[in-house]
């Protein structure tokens, strides 16, 4: 079976097992996430809350793959992780995994499309078929009449839409987002939550959001808390 195979055949997005993750910095280890447990659902969406420094962005780079836990097990579909290369895991990233941060990081000498098509252009795809898939995700987020401006003119809630453009144009299984709205006013949360809800069905992909917005967190299905290194569901 191949890594595609056991992502799209397998019912649940993700499967932690006794997950713990340590830091270790100047001979000081910190232990992040204790023993931690959590199945998501494939097609689920899902709100991690948590204080800052409770591992919340820890928890999200290792279910992207971007991280390596201490001990425990991370399954990606029927994928683990802990046993998987690293071309492996990039190739995983680039296929069936996309990120939104906080701060949007659209490239401000292009424009919206540009912004949106470029990083399938710089993998491989040729710009008609880019710039067609970019289109349709610009259209997916509202963004469809500011496709042709310059990303500096785009207000704030317009350029995190670009960017969340920009992670679903190659509908990925899972979409992970630390701090969506990190930057934005507090009534912006609930827009960007009912977008990221709308993609969610649209797409039928997972959702795992980081984030200190209460707003947000509630137009998720499911929401944990991180705490003192554990998760618990609220
Ligand atoms: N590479 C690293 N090396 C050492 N310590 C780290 C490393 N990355 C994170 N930490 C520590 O692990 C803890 C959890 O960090 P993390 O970034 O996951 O928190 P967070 O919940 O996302 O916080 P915030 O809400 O402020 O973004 C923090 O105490 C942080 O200092
Ligand atoms: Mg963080």
């Amino acid at each position: 079976m191949t890594d595609a195979e056991r992502i799209i055949l397998s019912t649940h997005a993700y499967k932690l097992d006794n997950v713990c993750k340590t830091f270790i910095q100047a001979s000081e280890s910190i232990d992040v996430l204790k023993n931690v447990d959590l199945t998501i659902d494939s097609g689920d969406s899902i709100a991690i809350l948590g204080a800052s420094g409770s591992g919340k962005s820890t928890l999200l780079h290792i279910l992207g793959a971007l991280d390596n836990v201490t001990s425990g097990k991370v399954f990606f579909g029927d994928v683990d992780l802990t046993i998987a290369s690293p071309e492996q895991k990039a190739a995983l990233r680039r296929e069936h995994i996309s990120f939104i941060f906080q701060f949007h990081h659209l490239l401000p000498e292009f424009t919206t499309i540009e912004n949106v098509a470029m990083p399938v252009m710089l993998s491989g795809m040729d710009k008609k078929q880019a710039a067609g898939l970019a289109e349709n995700a610009l259209e997916q987020v509202g963004l469809k009449d500011r496709i042709h401006h310059n990303v500096t003119t785009l207000s704030g809630g317009e350029s995190q839409r670009a960017a969340i453009a920009r992670a679903v144009m190659t509908k990925p299984r899972v979409l992970l987002a630390d701090e969506p709205t990190g930057n934005l006013d507090q009534n912006k949360g609930q827009e960007i939550g009912s977008l990221l809800l709308k993609l969610n069905q649209e797409l039928d992909m997972t959702l795992v959001v980081v984030t200190h917005n209460l707003e947000l967190a509630s137009s998720m299905n499911l929401n944990y808390e991180l705490k003192a290194g554990k998760l618990n569901a609220l």
